[in-house]
């Protein structure tokens, strides 16, 4: 039923308009009876559903679907949308119509304490799965709410820090993965973030919320502040931001009333709001009570489901996100009895399941390691298991696997050391795992090390390893998908979603994280994760992209279905992709763009080596080869031009000298452009592994994109 949305504002008074701009209480937005308007309720998200209580304690249970970062590594739009809609159907049972995810922030540092909830260093990856994500949510009847924004990258003093960077690298990498949320996905709803940007709060910064959110991309959903997150009545009272969460009021509301009547803020921005917020209980069907009886439109009742197919669901999901990093033929592993596997190591009998904080759930059951790869490798193979902890226990944990056919030791952070509300200090391994995983790497030539975490960690300890598996928080299913992969049950379908570097001081965002003084210079810029280890030439442990099979691919040679093009045209690409193995698995084909030209000569602007702009999965039986197609965005070529208006004046105020020196091109109007020439079109398995490459020329233009279309 459709809902006459102004002559519902219009029969709301001041104050009950305003009312609607703040929570009613934590997850609850406030009801108006007298209409028929109904509270909404609302839940974090992403991992989960938690439901309507604070206390970790008192959570009813949920589902725990892999952590964004995993989900990042599955490079699957169809699984990510799968997974969102166990968490969308849990929000329902638990009596949510909005699901506080996902969280599309960048994994700018591999210390930041939430790199586990966001998918990607990469904006066009974290795009696209977003989108993926929210389509599987909002198809649910939920809204999904796209957090943070924006550049909320550090858990350091989160509430004040400004995170300070220019407007292109805005444009083209932190912003675009809610562009895409917006533009691609409908998003019915938006989280701002705590920290500043460019040093001011963004729910009072006009630019962020209404030019660019509401003005150039068109958002006419919800934009609630995060949790506590600080705004002033006056400044955020007139842009974009709707709903000051959570309640009771603090800076809307009631305030917001006395700052209209006092003249302070325009009453038409406050029925603006309320306009948006009852706009979203229509889209949910919530009013269809309006004007009467009370909708039903949140419940307190909470009855989540623990279903078998969720579990099925996601034990395939949590597969297809292990990322085997280095395989010297171990795995799978065939198994001799009766010597039997050494299960070590401190994470071994329950590898973490997700990252702390707000995306914390109490998952529905625990499942252990120990069982799961018992019942995998079947009667008649013995696993054992040592944690491995102390001197004491290295050494017992040696001992085992001097006397096993193979080794399997799972190493790692958790979610007390990945969490919301702090960062890490240190990429190595909590202390002891690295001599644990030497000693049992040097005892046993069969040596598997799992590293479970959310974020990049230091390998340096397993070199000696037979084979290494990158487990990002796999959600509740990870140990049963460990021992599905390990045993070769299924495949490790996962790759990189972020750089592994060699060391810290490599990270393009050294010396600049978390910041002091309050500010977080992004001084890398445009260079984030392998656009930076490109750009600098520096080695990496395990490059974006990465990730093996258990089987072999061939990418054939691509075909382009253009040589030259035009502004605005889209571009597809396509070849045959085979599988030359003698097993079933999965292949990611990435397509990078790479500009023309040498980056760094006068004039020039600069780009980035290569930029991810198209991928896809494919699953192929042994043997079977299929078509892929790749469609690159009319943005894929584009750069942003933040222009300079002062420039004509600055020139025409220069005495003629007849030696103006060489130029570059100032644009007067700031958007997206193309500069002409002959890109190349990098087609692999990583972003260090090409193996094809196709070149196109591009035609420029004076005149910017239409700014309705995305790179991807
Ligand atoms: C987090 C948000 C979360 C909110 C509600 C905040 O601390 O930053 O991501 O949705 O709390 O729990």
């Amino acid at each position: 039923m459709s809902v006459d949305l102004d002559r519902l504002v219009a029969a709301l008074r001041p104050e009950e308009r305003a009312a609607l701009t703040a929570g009613a209480d934590m997850w609850t937005t406030v009801p108006i009876e007298r209409l028929g308007i109904p509270a909404l309720r609302m839940s974090d998200g992403p991992i989960g559903a938690r439901g309507a209580t604070a206390d970790h304690q008192s959570l009813t249970p949920s589902v725990a679907v892999p952590c964004g970062a995993a989900l990042g590594a599955s490079w699957d739009p169809a699984l990510v949308a799968e997974a969102s809609a166990i968490v969308a159907r849990q929000a329902l049972e638990k009596g949510a119509r909005v699901l506080l995810a996902p969280t599309v922030n960048l994994q700018r540092h591999p210390l930041w304490g939430r790199n586990f909830e966001a998918f990607s260093e990469d904006p066009l990856l974290s795009g696209v799965l977003a989108s993926a994500y929210i389509e599987g949510v909002q198809d649910e009847g939920v809204a999904a709410t796209v957090k943070h924004l924006v550049c909320n990258e550090t858990e350091f003093e989160r509430y004040t820090s400004s995170s300070d960077l220019d407007e292109r690298t805005l444009r083209e990498l932190y912003l675009l993965p809610f562009e895409f949320a917006v533009r691609r996905a409908g998003v019915l709803a938006l989280m701002t973030s705590y920290n500043r940007v460019n040093g001011r709060h963004v729910p009072d910064q006009a630019r962020l919320v209404t030019e660019i959110l509401r003005g150039e991309w068109g958002f006419d959903g919800v934009v609630m502040t995060d949790w506590w997150a600080m705004t002033i009545t006056e400044e955020a009272g007139e842009t974009g931001l709707d709903l000051e969460m959570p309640g009771p009021a603090r800076s809307f509301g009631p305030a917001l009333a006395g700052a209209v009547e006092a003249g302070r803020v325009d009453e038409r921005h406050v029925a603006e709001k309320a306009r948006h917020v009852l706009g979203l209980l229509g889209r949910l069907g919530l009013l269809d009570g309006a004007a009467g009886e009370p909708a039903a439109g949140a419940t307190a009742e909470e009855h989540p489901q623990d279903r078998p197919e969720d579990r099925a669901a996601l034990r395939r999901a949590a597969a297809d996100s292990l990322v085997l990093l280095r395989n010297d033929g171990v795995l799978p592993l065939e198994l001799a009895a009766p010597a039997g596997v050494a299960l070590i190591g401190p994470r071994a009998l329950h590898p973490p399941i997700l990252g702390g904080g707000s995306a914390k759930v109490r998952p529905h059951y625990r499942l252990s390691l120990l069982e799961a790869l018992r019942a995998a490798v079947g009667a008649g193979v013995e696993v054992e298991h040592e944690e491995g902890a102390g001197e004491a226990g290295i050494e017992r944990a040696v001992a085992l696997a001097g006397r096993s056919d193979a080794a399997v030791v799972v190493v790692g952070t958790d979610e007390v050391i990945e969490s919301e509300g702090h960062d890490r200090i240190s990429m190595a391994l909590p202390a002891g795992q690295d001599e644990l995983v030497e000693r049992v790497c040097r005892a046993n030539g069969r040596t598997v090390v799992v590293v479970t975490s959310g974020a990049p960690i230091a390998l340096d300890s397993a070199t000696g390893a037979a084979a290494v598996i990158q487990s990002f928080f796999g959600g509740q299913e990870v140990a049963h998908a460990l021992a599905d992969v390990i045993t070769g049950r299924s495949e490790p379908g996962g790759r990189l979603p972020v750089t592994l570097p060699l060391r810290l001081e490599d990270t393009p965002a050294y010396g600049n994280f978390p910041g002091e003084s309050s500010h977080v210079r992004y001084s890398e810029g445009l260079l984030v994760g392998y656009r930076w280890y490109e750009a600098r030439r520096l080695a990496v442990a395990y490059p974006f992209g990465h990730g093996l099979s258990y089987t072999s691919f061939e990418l054939g040679a691509p075909s382009c279905s253009t040589d030259r093009l035009e502004q605005g045209d889209a571009l597809r690409v396509e070849l045959t992709v085979r599988n030359t193995g003698q097993r079933a698995g999965s292949e990611v084909v990435q397509c990078y763009v790479a500009p023309p030209g040498e980056t760094g000569r006068p004039g020039g602007r600069l780009r980035a080596p290569k930029e991810l702009r198209a991928f896809a999965k494919v699953r192929l039986e042994a043997g079977e080869s299929t078509g892929v197609v790749l469609e690159l965005g009319p943005r894929a070529f584009a750069y942003y031009d933040v222009a300079d208006t002062e420039w004509p004046e600055l020139v025409a105020r220069r005495p003629p000298t007849g030696d103006q020196g060489e130029q570059a091109l100032h644009r007067s109007r700031p958007g997206w452009y193309v500069e002409g020439g002959r890109y190349a079109l990098l087609i692999g398995r990583s972003s260090a592994d090409i193996a094809h490459r196709l070149e196109v020329d591009v035609a420029g233009g004076d005149e910017p994109l239409d700014a309705a279309t995305l790179p991807g």
